[in-house]
């Protein structure tokens, strides 16, 4: 006799999402598309209309929003925001043996604080970060980073996989998903930044945006070449290769810069490549290859030659 696959059970959870901006507005969303039973709260009550005709209930006020759920979702625009509607008596008084999540941009050192100060009050504290637009918050794709106490991931995993498909808990050290965060944000502003830098030089010799994407498109496959080179070579400290030196790099980058000034085209980008480039050249990483400016960026000097 066959046996028949029961479905999984569903069991909605109450969850309170305070803030909703872009951000919050999506997690709620997210939480409501999930059949989870979602209180929430904003500065602005107006922004609570829509999700209310989705389902949600609104609370009158962080105590009433903190009092209504087990699970508190906080997304604002920053930690100073969130400590300043967490910390009062009152709120407190509600949130006490409850779980906050933290999905408020910030630094691993507010982390560090926020962790503390939930401690003290006897709050179970994860610290988040979504790698994710709003538009993306709730698909498979959507990565979001955990920080904190693994028992207090593992028991609310599923409801924090509402959010997203690709919840991935980091560890204990409270920091880590906020440090990864930024570090995501370096890189990918560094990338876009470059990116319009190469369309207003395109532009200054008539070359369409179309083109100019077409060609950036096969050097995203040279890109991540590069920085899985570049992982390798920061692991063990040695940046020597056979492709291109850092001499030859500072070369291109005299060009870009010429090009830029030709063109009336910004050259503050450029000038700060250039500046770390020539301090990995001064440190004595001129025949190594481009990843040697880790070295600059950590403020190391330990050059190690093959
Ligand atoms: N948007 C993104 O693509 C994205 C991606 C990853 C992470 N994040 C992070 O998510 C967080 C929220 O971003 P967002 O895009 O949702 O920003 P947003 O649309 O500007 O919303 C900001 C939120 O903070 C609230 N707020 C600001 N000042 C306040 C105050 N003094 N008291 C009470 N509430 C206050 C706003 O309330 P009002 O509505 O009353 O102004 C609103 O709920 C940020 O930390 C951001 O870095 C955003």
């Amino acid at each position: 006799m066959s046996e028949q696959i029961q479905p999984a059970e569903h069991r909605p959870v109450a969850v309170t999402v305070l803030g909703l901006g872009h951000m919050g507005s999506a997690l709620a969303r997210a939480f409501l598309a999930n059949r989870h039973t979602v209180t929430v709260w904003n500065r602005s009550a107006a922004k609570a209309e829509p999700l209310v005709h989705a389902g949600a209930q609104q609370a009158k006020s962080v105590q009433d929003a903190a009092a209504a759920s087990d699970v508190i979702v906080v997304c604002v625009v920053d930690y100073a925001v969130s400590n300043s509607l967490l910390d009062s008596r009152a709120v407190l008084e509600k949130l006490r043996g409850k779980t906050v999540v933290q999905l408020t941009s910030g630094t691993p050192q507010r982390a560090r604080e926020a962790e503390a100060w939930a401690r003290r009050q006897e709050i179970s504290y994860l610290d988040g970060a979504i790698i994710s637009y709003p538009s993306g918050v709730g698909t498979p794709e959507c990565m979001i980073l955990y920080a904190g106490p693994e028992e207090v991931f593992e028991a609310h995993r599923k409801l924090l996989g509402s959010l997203g498909g690709n919840a991935v808990f980091l560890g204990e050290r409270i920091g880590s998903a906020s440090a990864l965060d930024l570090s995501l944000l370096t890189f990918g502003f560094a990338a876009n930044m470059g990116f319009l830098h190469g369309a207003a030089l395109c532009e200054a010799e008539g070359i369409s945006v179309d083109s100019y994407l077409e060609a950036a498109n096969a050097l995203m496959a040279i890109i991540a070449g590069d920085s899985l080179k570049a992982a390798k070579m920061i692991s063990k400290s040695n940046y020597a290769g056979h492709e291109a030196s850092l001499e030859v790099c500072a070369s291109a980058f005299g060009n870009i810069l010429r090009f830029s000034d030709e063109a009336g085209v910004h050259r503050a980008g450029s000038e700060l490549l250039v500046s770390l480039v020539k301090g990995a050249i001064a440190s004595g990483y001129g025949g190594h290859e481009f990843p040697a400016v880790f070295e600059v960026l950590c403020k190391k000097k330990n050059l190690k030659t093959n």
